[in-house]
């Protein structure tokens, strides 16, 4: 038995690494050699050896060896914020249920929280992703449900384009306006002291520079220049393109400045000038009623009694647009006390002045924003909804009231304008200094000068001509031509329409005006270099990078809140609003679309 075991084992081949190699047409050879009959002599077969593992990889000794990858978590300055634009209180209601908006994300308390947020992610248009939608060039245009189609998509689109902002300290500023705004109605947007907002021009004003040069050189060379302006009938280079293209190719500089530089040259459509009683009608309707008026009134004068109780010889003076005429029906009552302060401050009167319109329970949500450039106690007035703003001693305000005032009366063209812009940019959220747009002053203040560079000049420059009136604020005299009733036919030579202007002032702003090296001066009635100014860097808050010389505060910038995200959401709806009145069927309608998420 043991012996015949061993035979057994000897005799029965288990692994074919003892099988003879099998020859072509030898099927035996690779069948087992032993006897079936004698298997159950043979050992269990023993489990088979587990596959070796592959050999460990070492780590080089050059220590080359790619880190491992890193989890999906962002740190927290990297956090992610989707927050909506404002809309304005006045508008019409927000859309009907079933289209979703997103709601705007609380914030903790003291948390920073990136300006204009939502309206763009850093990166150009990318996040905006604002297109016209629902115009197209005339030859290009569709009609009816195919038109709607494209706005259609456009919108989603546009939806898809709100995306996260990253928090950057840099530009963190504050939303609550009560606190964050430019002057009137706060502070500073607070900012890490980083200076490199100037780069956001040397990139976005290259164009500015190569315009008469290397660009256009290329450009001729490629004989791109040449085509486009040869296919517009009226010399208008781009009416043969796609408006989307026109508008917003930012994340390739290239296409831009190419862009920028072929939209300068277009003339103005022939036909704009049929748009002329549309924008004329909204400009009426955004007048303020006589109503309204007599309850702006009545609001005065009950705080004229509230004041005068404490202090009797403190004089009221109304300013800003229910003082200037610009205002329109949906403006506040901005009012200026001017008192002997003494001993005291001006925020220790307001303050006071606070708690007394509170006592007095004829004015709701009193506050006392002390924080501000300019300190003020804001209100409201429940019986006529009006918000109102006091300061103490801003007399400079004072001051370019009447200025502007002064102006409205030389060439009605310049109320219809400013009324026009401030509307739209109400409408497409540019007009909120808290998040780094533009005052409503500072978009008069653009008109005027617009106006004043428009040949034949439609305004004077009324701080150069002789003065006929003087106020002395803190030393600086605020001196001005004021006789503006001998000037009434100051621009009997221009005899361009308000559809003409409105197209010029965006076409100004869009494709002309030299970021980089200009500020606008109402003070000389001309561009000025920022050199001159020495405007040329950010120092502190004040950016410089789209520069308006406040007409008496002479070292203020209007445009000082503008930042390198404001500056591109500025810029890309002056380039939006300039294509509308040049290519939209109803630019009187599609300019002032809300600007609505
Ligand atoms: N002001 C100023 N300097 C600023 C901002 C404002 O002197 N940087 C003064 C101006 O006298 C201006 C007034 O504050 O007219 C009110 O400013 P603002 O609210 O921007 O303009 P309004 O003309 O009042 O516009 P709205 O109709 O939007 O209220
Ligand atoms: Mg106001």
């Amino acid at each position: 038995m043991f012996s015949t075991c061993i035979c057994a084992s000897s005799l029965a081949p288990t692994t074919p690494t003892t099988t003879p190699a099998a020859m072509p047409g030898d099927d035996q050879a690779a069948k087992p050699v032993a006897d079936p009959f004698l298997r159950f002599l043979l050992p269990a077969p023993k489990p088979r050896p587990a596959e070796p593992s592959p050999p460990a990889r070492l780590v080089p000794p050059h220590g080359l060896v790619a880190p491992p990858l890193p989890l999906p978590h962002a740190r927290p300055d990297e956090r992610l914020f989707i927050v909506p634009p404002t809309r304005p209180s006045w508008l019409p209601p927000p859309p009907p249920p079933g289209t979703t908006v997103k709601p705007r994300p609380v914030a903790p308390p003291n948390e920073h929280r990136a300006r204009n947020a939502g309206r763009f992610a850093g990166n150009g248009n990318g996040g905006r992703g604002r297109v016209p939608g629902a115009f197209l060039p005339p030859n290009r245009g569709r009609a009816g449900p195919e038109r709607r189609k494209v706005a259609t998509d456009h919108k989603s689109k546009e939806k898809k384009a709100w995306v996260a902002v990253e928090k950057k300290g840099e530009d963190a500023g504050d939303e609550d306006p009560a606190v964050g705004s430019e002057g009137y109605s706060g502070g500073d947007e607070g900012g890490n002291e980083v200076e490199e907002d100037q780069l956001e021009l040397e990139g976005g004003e290259q164009e500015t520079e190569q315009e008469g040069g290397d660009h256009r050189q290329r450009l001729d060379q490629q004989g791109e220049l040449k085509n486009s302006l040869a296919v517009a009938p009226d010399g208008n280079g781009d009416v043969d393109r796609p408006i989307e293209n026109l508008l917003m190719p930012q994340s390739n500089q290239a296409p831009r400045l190419r862009g920028r530089m072929r939209r300068r040259q277009v003339e103005c459509r022939h036909d704009i000038d049929t748009f002329t009683p549309g924008f004329i009608e909204l400009y009426e309707s955004l007048k303020p009623s006589e109503e309204h008026k007599s309850k702006q009134q009545q609001l005065v004068d009950s705080l004229a009694k509230s004041v005068s109780k404490e202090w009797p010889n403190a004089q009221m003076h109304l300013y800003g647009s229910c003082a200037n005429s610009f205002g329109t029906a949906h403006s506040d009552v901005d009012v200026c006390l001017e008192m002997e302060i003494g001993t005291g401050s001006a925020v220790e009167i307001l303050l006071r002045l606070a708690e007394i319109l509170r006592t007095e329970d004829k004015f709701e949500s009193v506050e006392a924003i002390t924080g501000a450039r300019v300190p003020i106690v804001r209100m409201s007035d429940p019986g006529t909804g009006f918000s109102c703003d006091i300061c103490i001693n801003n007399l400079f305000a004072v001051a370019n009231t009447k200025l502007l005032k002064d102006y409205a009366q030389i060439d009605q063209r310049l109320l219809q304008l400013a009324f026009l812009v401030k509307h739209w940019a109400k409408l497409r959220g540019v007009n909120e200094t808290y998040r780094g747009t533009l005052s409503s002053y500072a978009y008069v203040i653009m008109c005027i000068n617009f106006l004043q560079l428009r040949e034949p000049n439609i305004l004077p420059c009324l701080q150069a001509m002789e003065p006929t009136y003087a106020l002395n604020v803190d030393g600086t005299e605020c001196a001005y031509f004021d006789e503006v009733h001998q000037l009434h036919d100051f621009s009997a030579k221009n005899k361009e329409s308000i559809a003409k202007l409105l197209w010029a002032f965006f076409h100004y702003w869009a494709f002309h005006h030299d970021y980089r090296n200009d500020v606008i001066s109402v003070r000389l009635g001309k561009t000025i270099s920022k050199q001159e100014k020495n405007w040329t860097t950010r120092v502190g808050n004040d950016r410089h990078l789209m520069c308006i010389e406040d007409p008496f505060e002479t070292s203020h910038d209007l445009g000082r809140v503008v930042d390198k995200q404001t500056i591109r959401i500025l810029r890309e709806e002056f380039e939006r609003a300039a294509a509308v009145l040049q290519y939209d069927e109803d630019p009187c309608a599609t300019l002032f679309e809300p600007y609505i998420l």
